[in-house]
């Protein structure tokens, strides 16, 4: 991946807080912009958990859910076509769209070493946590013969604990 800095820390429009887009919105734009099946679930992965991080561990009301669920699932719209401009182009589509900057923000520092943009609020450490952390779990889904079928929290514990695992 020949990611580029993303060359700056504002994004969005203070001016469009609250400014969300339907869930069905965000689906529209994944299945225009990424082709890739594989790629497409590691995105809905990663809004499933992020939706229910903000209902269990922050108390988050329906819009606040929705946000960290937007963020998730447009991480990495623009991976797949755009492998080098990766996260640019999402991030100036949703600046067209006056999409609330916390969303946009969340996006821009889902990876720091390579955006150049730190996470600082809660959902963009969360983001760049449940990135990598989708990542295991898949790993660990293909080395089971059934998948993710019967896969318990409990082996990915054991398996975050195994190095030689944990390093793959
Ligand atoms: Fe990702």
């Amino acid at each position: 991946m020949a990611t580029r800095p993303l060359g700056r820390n504002d994004f969005g429009d203070p001016k469009n807080a609250g400014n969300l887009m339907s869930i069905e919105e965000a689906h529209a734009i994944l299945n225009e912009w990424v082709p890739n099946d594989r790629l497409r679930l590691h995105m809905k992965q990663v809004a499933a958990v992020m939706k229910a991080w903000a209902i269990e561990k922050e108390s988050a009301d329906e819009q606040t859910a929705l946000k960290w669920e937007l963020a998730g699932l447009l991480h990495d719209a623009d991976w797949e076509k755009y492998p080098d401009e990766h996260c640019r182009i999402i991030i100036e589509e949703l600046e067209r769209r006056n999409i609330d900057p916390d969303v946009i923000h969340c996006i821009a520092s889902h990876g720091p070493d390579h955006f150049g943009v730190e996470p600082v609020s809660k959902m963009d450490k969360m983001i760049y946590a449940i990135d990598e952390l989708s990542g295991f779990i898949h790993a660990a889904s293909l080395i089971r013969p059934t998948g993710y079928e019967g896969l318990e929290v409990k082996s990915i514990l054991k398996k975050l604990k195994t190095p030689s695992f944990a390093a793959r």
